[in-house]
């Protein structure tokens, strides 16, 4: 729709172009046209027709228009991008030869920089697709507590930034990378830190506990135990080889 949005095109032609569900489908174009994203015409020539131009469709278009589900992984993504487009800037600022000049060799560098885009950038990004393959990997098992996955998602966010966050404070100030203090000096950054730093193992065990959960005690020990099946089993050969 979006390449040719002067088109009408049938709810058939969507359903082939797309893939979706026919039932999903329907219920997407009937929340897209509640909101005026699309109309859609009755009669010999029906269909629907695209209403906005596709660079006026935001994420907060789709959003109001409710066919975006805020599911874990969706969540953990833009958890994700948020991480990248706090650490990446702060990349940008220490490449800065004479912001480096003083950043080199500083807290800042291992704390808003490394450890930002490591645990909320890349791990938030990578718990998404945990998320997303849960389901798959498991044959349908469903998430045992979304309360859990509420508690990992927001623990990770907080610890991740905020531990970031304070070692990057203490930076400026003058605690080098690589060096132990024992006068004390920087001794609150370091324990608002380690608060942060607890925060992620907290939120790490509600995901290791919602995971063991989901697949059950047995689920887990099944991993562990021999299959039954026979290789000539999972791979029958050809009919007529
Ligand atoms: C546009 C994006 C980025 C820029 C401009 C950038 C820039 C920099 C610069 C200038 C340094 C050296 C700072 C210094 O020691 O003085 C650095 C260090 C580092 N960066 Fe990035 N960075 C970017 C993205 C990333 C991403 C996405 C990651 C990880 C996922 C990353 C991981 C690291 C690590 C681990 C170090 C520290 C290496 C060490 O131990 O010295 N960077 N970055
Ligand atoms: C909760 C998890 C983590 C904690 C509490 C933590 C803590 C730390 C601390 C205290 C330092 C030393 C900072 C300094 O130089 O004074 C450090 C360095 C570093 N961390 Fe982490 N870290 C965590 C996870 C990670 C992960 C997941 C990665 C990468 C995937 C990572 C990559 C690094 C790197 C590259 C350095 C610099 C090492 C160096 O100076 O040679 N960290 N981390």
């Amino acid at each position: 729709m979006a390449k040719d949005p002067a088109t009408i095109y049938t709810g058939k032609q969507l359903y082939e172009v797309h893939g979706i569900p026919w039932p999903y489908l329907r219920q997407l174009l009937i929340s897209l046209s509640k909101e005026a994203l699309i109309i859609s015409t009755r009669g010999m020539c029906g269909g629907f027709i695209l209403v906005k131009s596709k660079t006026d469709i935001t994420l907060a278009t789709l959003w109001t228009a409710r066919p975006l589900k805020l599911t874990n992984e969706l969540k953990f993504l833009l958890g994700g991008l948020l991480g990248f487009a706090l650490a990446v800037p702060a990349g940008i600022m220490q490449a800065d030869v004479r912001l480096n000049k003083i950043l080199h060799n500083m807290q800042w560098v291992v704390g808003p920089h490394v450890h930002v885009a490591v645990l909320v950038g890349l791990t938030m990004t990578f718990y998404a697709a945990i998320y997303i393959l849960f389901p798959i990997l498991t044959n349908g098992a469903k998430l045992y507590s979304q309360k859990l996955a509420n508690i990992h998602f927001w623990s990770q966010l907080i610890g991740g930034i905020g531990m970031g966050a304070f070692m990057g404070m203490a930076g400026p100030k003058g605690m080098l990378r690589r060096t132990l203090y024992f006068e004390g000096e920087f001794d609150l950054y370091m324990l608002l830190a380690h608060i942060c730093g607890a925060l992620l193992l907290i939120g790490f065990l509600a995901f290791f506990i919602n995971i063991v959960m989901s697949v059950g005690l047995n689920g887990l020990a099944g991993l562990l135990k021999a299959t039954k099946n026979r290789n000539k089993d999972l791979f029958p050969e050809a009919k007529g080889a």
